[in-house]
């Protein structure tokens, strides 16, 4: 969703804003705009390449801020791209999250006649902002008193014409992080921007503001109480960004995923005691010892992955584990009792709004919560209790692919962990885990194939995915991959459904893309599919094993414990849909209309 970068130094601004816009295009976006100090403002609908070939060479300036924006409130256009201003044109302010209460802060504004030019909530702001500075010209001082008048989320950089070598930032519920450089400081809403200048931030904390100017920085409360912050180090490098030969980020993540298993493994598997060690969890083994309810929640793919975490621990410990979207259980009546339960967020970025809601909401009912989280230092990484880290590196793409197989290796590492607490192992399942990295090297060894029958079903309008146990939630990721990048309807329902209802949709240019490893539903399956065939549909199938007869096309995946196939299966279905994607030759990184980390409700 929308994005902020930021820079104060010595240099000239606008080569970092530039490239730091395009840095985080990846979230996505549909309008983008720059100011630099000395030289104005420039702001264009569309993509930053549009905005990049009209900013003149002198557009120079030792301080600027910039941003893509997502639109929430007012159609993408250049009006309503940020930076916005106040009345007198003295304050620039670029902001990410949702302005609640600005139709009132309009109102009362326009009735003192500021003329509003766009229809943005963060206008509403920028002018707020305005008008305090016009009482007490300090930019932090009218930031901070702006905001004591504000409900709702954001994160923002302001600057004034008239204190042009300062940035002001804060934030409040949308992440903001402060590169260091020397005597310069850069200020992004994520990591990527930041990579190429420096990998020591300053991760800035919900109620926080920071002042920034080439001579120092200084960070304090929203009521200016000064606050001390140590300076953390970026795990990720510069390489982890770039695409490395490939044509998408997507096919690229893809073909990292046995590395990405090995990652998520790494240090937490010890074979010879049938042990996982999982640092983050080992100071509250005594109360994961008491749990008895457990409930995980996410949205879109993390939500998939949660699903087949409640498998896992159901199977594997026997606690009985409720998944539900995060959207939905943030806003259900709490009727869990708190003593021996947990709350699992899954989410790659860490800053998914309704999951970090959920969260509070939990934490609010005493709830012990514990993230599966791939970005360090993210929201929920530092708002749960305590969480296993992915370690899966940055994912680009906005359709999840790496991110969620790490999500399942470790939500499998969590389920045998827990089964741990309560002095037991699963051998079988521990050795299987360190041979996935190959299994998954094979799959991809295989993927000419993939991109042979994704040739044959370019075409196709329509698609049903279908699976059993630990397959089913398996199904739905497969529809949501297809769909996200190939535009494709793509329906999942558990395979045992079919009679009711789904079969009335089957004819022969309505392909299944069925999930039937040989598990212990396998024959379950078997039957369900004869029931699609004999009514004409065509049968493309994820297996295991000697292959069934009757299909129209077979992917095979290695064999391993059917608790851990899905971790397998998923990579042919992402394959597809890439391949498909590509044949169809889309947007495949930024699918339109989509973001890649949902920062509002
Ligand atoms: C967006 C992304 C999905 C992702 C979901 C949850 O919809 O496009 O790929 O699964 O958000 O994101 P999270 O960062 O919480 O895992």
């Amino acid at each position: 969703m929308c994005g902020i970068v930021g820079y104060v130094g010595k240099r000239n601004a606008t080569p970092f804003l530039i490239e730091g816009l395009e840095a985080l295009e990846y979230r996505g976006y549909d309008s983008a705009g720059i100011y630099v100090a000395g030289k104005g403002v420039l702001k264009r609908a569309g993509k930053v390449s549009v905005l990049k070939s009209c900013t003149p060479s002198d557009f120079i300036g030792a301080a600027g801020i910039a941003h893509t924006r997502w639109a929430t409130h007012g159609a993408p256009t250049e009006n309503n791209a940020h930076p916005h201003t106040d009345a007198t044109g003295n304050i620039w302010l670029v902001h990410n999250g949702i302005i609640e209460n600005y139709r009132a802060i309009r109102a009362s504004l326009e009735a003192e006649g500021v003329v509003f030019r766009s229809e943005t909530d963060t206008e509403a702001l920028a002018q707020l902002v305005g008008k305090k500075y016009r009482e007490l010209p300090i930019l932090e001082a009218a930031v901070a008193a702006a905001l004591s008048e504000i409900r709702g989320a954001y994160g923002i950089a302001v600057m004034s014409t008239r204190e042009a070598d300062k940035i002001v930032v804060a934030r409040l519920g949308s992440p903001l992080l402060i590169g260091m450089g020397d005597r310069e400081y850069y200020v992004a809403s994520d990591a990527t921007p930041l990579l190429p200048h420096t990998r020591r931030v300053i991760y800035l904390d919900d109620g926080e503001m920071a002042v920034l100017t080439s001579h120092g920085h200084s960070i304090t409360s929203l009521t200016q109480a000064p606050i001390e912050k140590g300076i953390e180090t970026l795990e990720w490098n510069i390489e982890s960004v770039k695409k490395k030969g490939h044509d998408h980020f997507m096919l690229k993540e893809i073909l990292e995923i046995p590395e990405v298993i090995e990652n998520a493994i790494r240090g937490r598997l010890d074979l010879e005691n049938s042990h996982v060690h999982l640092g983050g969890l080992a100071d509250a083994e005594e109360r994961l010892r008491k749990t008895k309810r457990i409930i995980i929640t996410g949205c879109g793919s993390a939500y998939y992955a949660s699903l087949i975490g409640e498998l896992l621990i159901e199977e594997i410990v026997g606690i009985p584990v409720e998944t539900e979207i995060a959207s939905e259980l943030r806003y259900r009546r709490c009727t869990v009792d708190p003593e021996g339960a947990i709350l699992i967020a899954v989410s790659q970025s860490g800053e998914t709004a309704d999951t970090l809601e959920a969260v509070r909401e939990a934490k609010r009912h005493g709830i012990f919560t514990l993230g599966v989280v791939n970005v360090v230092g993210s929201s929920i990484a530092r708002e749960t209790d305590t969480g296993v880290y992915n370690h899966a590196g940055p994912e680009i793409g906005v359709a999840s692919t790496k991110a969620f197989v790490s999500q399942l290796v470790v939500l499998a590492l969590i389920a045998l962990y827990l089964k741990q607490c309560h002095g037991t192992a699963e051998t079988n399942i521990l050795q299987e885990l360190t041979r996935l990295p190959d299994y998954a090297r094979s799959i991809l060894g295989e993927r000419e194939q993939i991109e042979e029958i994704a040739a044959k079903y370019a075409g196709m309008q329509n698609a049903l995915f279908i699976g059993r146990k630990f397959q089913y939630p398996i199904a739905y990721e497969g529809a949501l991959k297809l769909k996200e990048v190939s535009y494709v309807h793509a329906e999942a329902y558990g395979a045992g459904e079919m009679k009711h209802g789904p079969l009335a949709l089957i004819d022969p240019e309505f392909p299944t893309i069925a999930l039937m490893p040989r598990d212990s539903v396998y024959e379950k399956t078997l039957s369900n599919i004869e029931e699609i065939r004999s009514r004409g549909g065509k049968i493309i199938a994820i297996t295991t094993g000697s292959t069934p007869q009757g299909m129209n096309e077979v992917i095979s995946v290695p064999e391993t414990h059917e608790a851990l196939l899905p971790i397998l299966t998923t990579i042919p279905l992402q394959l597809l849909a890439y391949y498909i994607a590509r044949s169809r030759a889309l947007p495949i990184d930024m699918p339109r209309n989509l973001a890649k980390s949902v920062t509002v409700e």
